[in-house]
């Protein structure tokens, strides 16, 4: 499948390396695609010219270019964008791009301001419910911001058995996300499916408690599980 990354980040690059193994075909996308960026902890990062050169030269279908390259490009689209931001990535794209499409928005509206963390929306809407406010023929999904790209891509790899948060207004797109996507694919076994775009507002509000349970815990590489009482 032809898969359209919004972003260029670890994520974009991560999580797009995984689906080119895959053997999809991705794009990944940036406003400089020559321009090496660094992680949040500093590490630089290939820039997305070098990194599509270097998976092109083990044979996997890797691109990058603009926004609306990937948009255009992909069958479906994954939004890997600094959330913040994630509307103004999608403001240089055509609108027709989106037009029917499964959007998968991962991104979270982190905002820093020294070391204090907000979410620059929040309570009333999300992220992912401006997007799809903004397209309404976009099938928007939201899912995977509630980990790190580790986990992301190899759930397995936490050693138990968590859970992955799915919401949406479109159950076909919602199915095709938790069954393909995240169980085929990406190799998750327990995904929550909550209902309506709606939703997002949780999923994204959880980062708060996330980055504690980083500070906590000392490691990125956690997940939760939710228990029902039998
Ligand atoms: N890191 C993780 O493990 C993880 C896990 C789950 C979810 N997420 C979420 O996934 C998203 C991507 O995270 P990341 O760590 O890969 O990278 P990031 O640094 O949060 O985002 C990088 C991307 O955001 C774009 N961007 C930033 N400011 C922009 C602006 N003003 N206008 C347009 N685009 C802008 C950048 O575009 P350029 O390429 O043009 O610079 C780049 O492609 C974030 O929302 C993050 O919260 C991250």
């Amino acid at each position: 499948m032809r898969i359209g990354i919004i972003g260029s980040g670890f994520v974009a690059q991560t999580l797009g390396g995984k689906l080119l193994e895959l053997g999809h075909d991705v794009t990944i996308s940036s406003r400089d695609t020559g321009r090496r960026a660094k992680t949040g902890w500093g590490t630089e990062l290939p820039s997305p010219e070098d990194w599509a050169r270097e998976h092109a030269q083990r044979g996997r279908g890797a691109g990058c270019g603009s926004f609306a390259d990937a948009a255009t490009f992909g069958e479906v689209l994954i939004i890997a964008t600094a959330g913040a931001h994630s509307l103004e990535a999608l403001a240089s794209v055509d609108a027709s791009a989106l037009t029917g499409k499964t959007v998968v928005d991962l991104s979270n509206p982190l905002q820093r301001s020294g070391t204090v963390t907000t979410l620059s929306v929040v309570n009333t809407t999300s992220v992912a419910e401006e997007i799809q406010a903004a397209y309404p023929e976009a099938r928007v999904v939201k899912t995977l911001n509630t980990v790190n790209v580790a986990v992301m891509i190899d759930p397995a790899s936490l050693g138990a058995e968590t859970d992955m948060f799915v919401s949406g207004n479109d159950p076909a797109a919602r199915q095709w996300v938790s069954e393909t996507l995240l169980k085929d694919w990406l190799g998750w076994t327990s995904v929550l499916d909550l209902g309506d775009i709606t939703a997002a507002r949780a999923q994204e509000m959880y980062l708060p408690l996330w980055l504690r349970l980083l500070g906590a815990l000392g490691s990125a590489n956690i997940n939760v599980k939710v228990v029902k009482a039998a």
